[in-house]
């Protein structure tokens, strides 16, 4: 077979060298625009299993890279004066020009032929060769020339690197320096790759790179103003750039690329070209090396470069979105830093280190016991002011609000149970509640009980309107209060535009087939074309509606809530006015947020006036109506969240979507808790996270970075009552009480799961 390869980076390189080694009669060619030893930046990260990988498919390449390599386990964390530093992370770094020259000579070894300083031409002109590969990075022509198959799609992200090189040593540790400027925060991802030379990336926010006025500079002055601003961390050494044959600025955007297709005829994209990692997340070239790899091997065993090329981007395509997912996890951490920049040194660095949301609590325990048993303790020390001898995983700290203290910070989510008859809550809701109180968590919510007949979402869900709904409650908040540790929240709603409609397990959100009850909203503007019409509301409406939130309110305090909850997501009638999705209305109710939220507020201002002091209260929102920029984005949520606030909100529970039939949600684990983690850092609004959470490690990751106060896990509890209980006994942490009653079935489960696991947490 005769290859034609264009571009000799590590991806097109090792492709090479790959082919060569599973049939040396192939002629393969390599075209590289670059003299052999010119390459931009300096050095690469590569992790052990890519060192495998490499060392199956060429042992001798692997040799030479094995040699070549400079190690470190740790990583540090130079920030606000503060160096924290954490181990067991185990790094491998090699200079980018030795990785090449090692990748060329054994090319070279091999048979292959490489062209230096030789731009590729475009592929026509490689018709005679059977197989053509576009390996010319992130920027590839083979790519743009027939950008029509191909379909790249290119994400051109907000900030601003440039790729530099220091014989300052920071061969004890991945470095990250992070240093304030008089025009913004500026940082710096540092690592040694041999004997004496280190990478040294620096980066910013386009708009701090402006006011620093890069965009004006040489790479001459670029270079001296960095040493300037690391001065600190340079310890005199200079800073390099091996990037002056590069035309133009030194500094660049990290452009995400990934094809719809990866192959044409026998055209086939590699590496960069086809997909890329940010550099934050160290996996480029292991993704082109591994590419390389998979691609020879099709090459070699399938009976046509179809097949190949099938099978070849069906495993790759898998690995790439997975990288390609932690990376932007990594990516937007850095692009939203100024939200972080307010944390403490030790959680700046959790969620530094958990920040592409691979590594999670339990991992860190793993990397690097000691520093985590630190950070647990200081977590404990800020919420109770007092240094513990012995650390607790982060859920089962204490969390105090107003005159509540929960005794840890996960919450049974609301979750109506349409059991009611006219309201009033029975004995499925006393055992369904009373069952969760007994299983551990520090709050249980009731299900969104509703504050009107009409305000119903189905003719199943609860109320508190009516003498006997309170009488009802009050049973089951006396046996809470009595027989459990848990604290007990109402949810107050109204449905709007979406009530009278089926229970949750018959036809959700549909009309029911008889005996609807005529629904309100905002304006005139249907859930959907089968639900009904609402009334637009008049002002005396929402006077009346508001009394019947303050009526609701009054009763809860009589029966003794110790925590209130408004409803102000999901569609129903609160959200509907906050959503411009449905509410048009010209008056002060409509248009601008300000006034979409002016009834909302109404509402909470004058159920905060009833409901006592020394009780907190929640509301919960839809943070993202999944729907572009028509509905309402996580931007608008953090407006929201300060209204709230300013009106007397303790904490947002923030929840998304359900807001409109067109939403396009994106769902994944743990996937509204980065609306949390913005609220919480940017609003400085204290937040519940809720979806799709169920593991303990989930939970104690999200609190010990700051991304929520408290946890709310919903289908968890329909699943397992006593959750929590069965979380301690997985993190063999005993603080935690069992009712009396079942203390030798706490015995058993801890014995045994002693037996089966080897403890992953602490006493
Ligand atoms: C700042 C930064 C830091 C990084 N750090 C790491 C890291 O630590 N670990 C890691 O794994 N990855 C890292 N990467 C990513 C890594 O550099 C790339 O993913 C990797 O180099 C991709 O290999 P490639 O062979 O596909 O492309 P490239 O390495 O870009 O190679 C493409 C080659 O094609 C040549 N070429 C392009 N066009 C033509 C043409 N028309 N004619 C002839 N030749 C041409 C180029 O000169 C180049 O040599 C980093 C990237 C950046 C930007
Ligand atoms: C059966 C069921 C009923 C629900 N009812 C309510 C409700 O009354 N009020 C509310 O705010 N959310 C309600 N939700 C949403 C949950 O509180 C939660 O936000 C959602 O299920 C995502 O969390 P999870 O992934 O832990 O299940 C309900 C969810 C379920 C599964």
């Amino acid at each position: 077979m005769r290859a034609a390869v264009l571009g000799g980076g590590p991806g097109g390189l090792n492709f090479a060298i790959s082919l060569k080694l599973r049939d040396p009669a192939h002629d393969v060619l390599v075209i590289e625009r670059n003299r052999p030893g010119d390459t931009f930046g300096w050095g690469v990260v590569l992790s052990d299993e890519t060192l495998h990988k490499l060392e199956t498919n060429d042992p001798v390449s692997a040799k030479a890279i094995n040699e070549s390599f400079a190690y470190w386990d740790d990583i540090a964390v130079h920030y606000r004066g503060a160096v924290v530093r954490s181990g067991g992370h185990g790094f491998s770094g090699i200079s980018r020009k030795r990785l090449l020259a090692i990748l060329q000579e054994r090319a070279r070894a091999l048979g292959v032929t490489i062209r230096f300083e030789t731009e590729a031409e475009p592929v026509e002109a490689y018709r005679d060769y059977d197989l053509i590969v576009g390996a010319d990075g992130a920027n590839s022509r083979v790519r743009a020339a027939r950008a029509d198959v191909f379909q790249p799609d290119i994400d051109v992200r907000a900030c601003k690197y440039t790729w530099l090189g220091t014989h300052q040593k920071f061969d004890d540790a991945f470095t990250f320096i992070f240093e304030e400027t008089e025009h913004g925060w500026i940082w710096a991802h540092a690592y040694q790759f041999d004997a004496d030379t280190a990478t040294f990336i620096v980066e910013c926010s386009e708009a701090t790179w402006r006011r620093i006025g890069f965009e004006r500079m040489t790479t001459e002055e670029t270079i001296a103003a960095c040493e300037g601003i690391f001065a600190r961390n340079l310890g005199g050494h200079a800073l390099m750039s091996n990037a002056r044959h590069l035309r133009g600025s030194a500094w660049l955007n990290f452009n995400r690329v990934l094809c719809a297709h990866w192959s044409h005829d026998n055209i086939v994209l590699l590496g960069d070209a086809a997909a890329t990692a940010h550099f934050s997340v160290g996996s480029g070239s292991k993704l082109a090396m591994e590419s390389a790899i998979a691609l020879a091997n099709y090459v070699a065993s399938e009976p046509t470069l179809k097949d190949a090329f099938v099978r070849y981007e069906s495993e790759r395509r898998l690995e790439v979105l997975r990288l390609q997912n932690a990376a932007r996890n990594s990516t937007e951490w850095f692009e939203d830093i100024e939200r972080y920049l307010n944390l403490d040194p030790v959680q700046f660095n959790y969620s530094l280190l958990t920040r592409s949301q691979r590594i999670s609590h339990e991992n860190l325990r793993q990397r690097d016991a000691r520093w985590l048993d630190g950070a647990e303790k200081w977590f404990e020390e800020r919420a109770t002011g007092r240094r513990p001898n012995i650390s607790r995983p982060p859920m089962f700290v204490p969390f105090r609000v107003r005159g509540i203290e929960l005794k840890n910070r996960v919450c049974v989510s609301p979750m109506a149970q349409y059991k009611a008859k006219d309201g009033t809550p029975n004995d499925w809701h006393f055992v369904h509640y009373a069952e969760r109180a007994k299983g551990g968590a520090g709050l249980v919510f009731t299900e969104m009980t509703c504050v009107s007949p009409e305000g119903r979402i189905s003719p199943g869900c609860t109320g508190l309107y009516r003498e006997e709904h309170e009488g009802a409650w009050r049973r089951l908040v006396d046996f809470v209060h009595a027989e459990t540790e848990a604290k007990i929240a109402i949810q107050l709603g109204h449905s709007g535009p979406k009530g009278s409609t089926q229970l949750g397990w018959e036809e959700m959100d549909a009309p029911l087939p008889r005996d609807n009850w005529p629904v309100v909203g905002p304006s005139a503007v249907p859930w959907s074309p089968e639900n009904q019409m609402p009334r637009e509301l008049s002002h005396a409406d929402m006077d009346k509606i508001r009394e019947e939130f303050v009526r609701s309110a009054e009763m809860a305090a009589r029966i003794g809530f110790d925590w209130l909850e408004l409803h102000y997501a999901h569609g129903y009638l609160m959200s509907s006015f906050i959503t411009p999705l449905t509410n048009r209305r010209t008056d002060e109710y409509g248009g601008s947020l300000d006034n979409r939220m002016r009834f909302p507020l109404e509402v909470l201002r004058a159920v905060r006036r009833v409901w006592p002091d020394e009780k907190p209260m929640s509301v919960r929102i839809s943070a993202h109506d999944w729907v572009g920029r028509d509905g309402v984005q996580p931007q608008d949520a953090v407006a929201i969240a300060r209204l709230l606030a300013e009106n007397g909100v303790d904490l947002v529970d923030v929840s998304a979507g359900q807001t409109s039939k067109r939403a396009q949600p994106v769902y994944g684990r743990m996937f509204q808790t980065p609306f949390s983690d913005r609220i919480r850092n940017e609003a400085g609004v204290a937040t519940l996270s809720v979806g799709n959470i169920f593991e303990p490690d989930h939970v104690n990751s999200i609190l010990m970075a700051g991304r929520a106060d408290l946890v709310c896990l919903a289908r968890a509890h329909l699943a397992d009552p006593y959750w929590t209980l069965h979380a301690a006994a997985d993190l063999h942490y005993t603080g935690v009480n069992w009712p009396k009653p079942y203390w030798s079935g706490r015995d058993q489960l801890n014995r045994l799961k002693a037996r089966t696991e080897a403890p992953i947490g602490k006493v």
